[in-house]
């Protein structure tokens, strides 16, 4: 059974960073699956609670995941086409998170996801990965912070690379998807019974790298 090491929690822990350093280390692929829920997201914008089940099945019918290369560089290719910076929208992403409540597309998404850990080694990162999509999985970790800390965090990134950012604004939109992500009624995010948990309000990248390297390889 090849190796998957799961990585799950709310927005802007820091899980899309964390993947990939912790694919980097061990030379195996990387899943973001979030971007799974915003490409849909994106093919069928505007999307809402009321978006019929015809247009999502029609959106959902021959879209195939594949992943190319390892490590940090893995590519997650959307009908043979690589995923772009174009899904990384706080629009998109809460779209997306509207779509995850839907049961039809959790259900073809975890086939396609689970389809994708067959036969490679990965990290893979999402909010149910350890309890629905991979329970078998080697070591599966869940981070957390406050949204308090999460929106502070974000608001820094966007101040080094010269953005504007709105702390309450971001906190907001954080509060919002977390809201939805933790209170649906298929997956809801959670912990799964056997995920070390890691708190990383204290800790920065390095410390949770660290943490989750000496759990994996000790
Ligand atoms: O991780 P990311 O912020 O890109 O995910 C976007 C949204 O997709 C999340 O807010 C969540 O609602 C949904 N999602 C999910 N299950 C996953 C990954 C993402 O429900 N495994």
């Amino acid at each position: 059974k090849p190796l998957v090491v799961t990585i799950d929690g709310p927005a802007g822990v820091g899980k899309t960073t964390l993947a990939k350093r912790v694919a980097q280390a061990l030379g195996v692929a990387y899943l973001d699956t979030g971007a799974m829920f915003r490409v849909l997201a994106l093919r069928l914008s505007p999307v809402d609670a009321d978006t019929p089940s015809g247009e999502i099945a029609a959106a959902l019918s021959g879209l195939d995941f594949s992943l190319r290369g390892v490590g940090a560089d893995t590519a997650l290719l959307a009908d043979g086409a690589p995923v772009g910076d174009e899904i990384r929208t706080e629009a998109v992403a809460y779209a997306a998170s509207t779509l995850a409540t839907r049961p039809e597309v959790r259900a073809f998404l975890r086939a396609a996801q689970q389809r994708l850990g067959r036969d490679i080694e990965l990290v893979a990162e999402g909010r149910d990965m350890g309890t629905v999509i991979f329970p078998g999985a080697a070591h599966k970790f869940f981070l957390d912070a406050t949204a308090q800390v999460r929106a502070a965090r974000r608001v820094e990134q966007l101040a080094a690379m010269g953005k504007p950012a709105d702390h309450a604004a971001i906190l907001a939109d954080i509060t919002r998807r977390d809201a939805q992500d933790r209170t649906r009624a298929e997956a809801p995010l959670r912990p799964a019974p056997d995920a070390v948990v890691i708190d990383t309000s204290d800790l920065d990248i390095d410390g949770v790298f660290a943490r989750i390297m000496a759990t994996i390889a000790p």
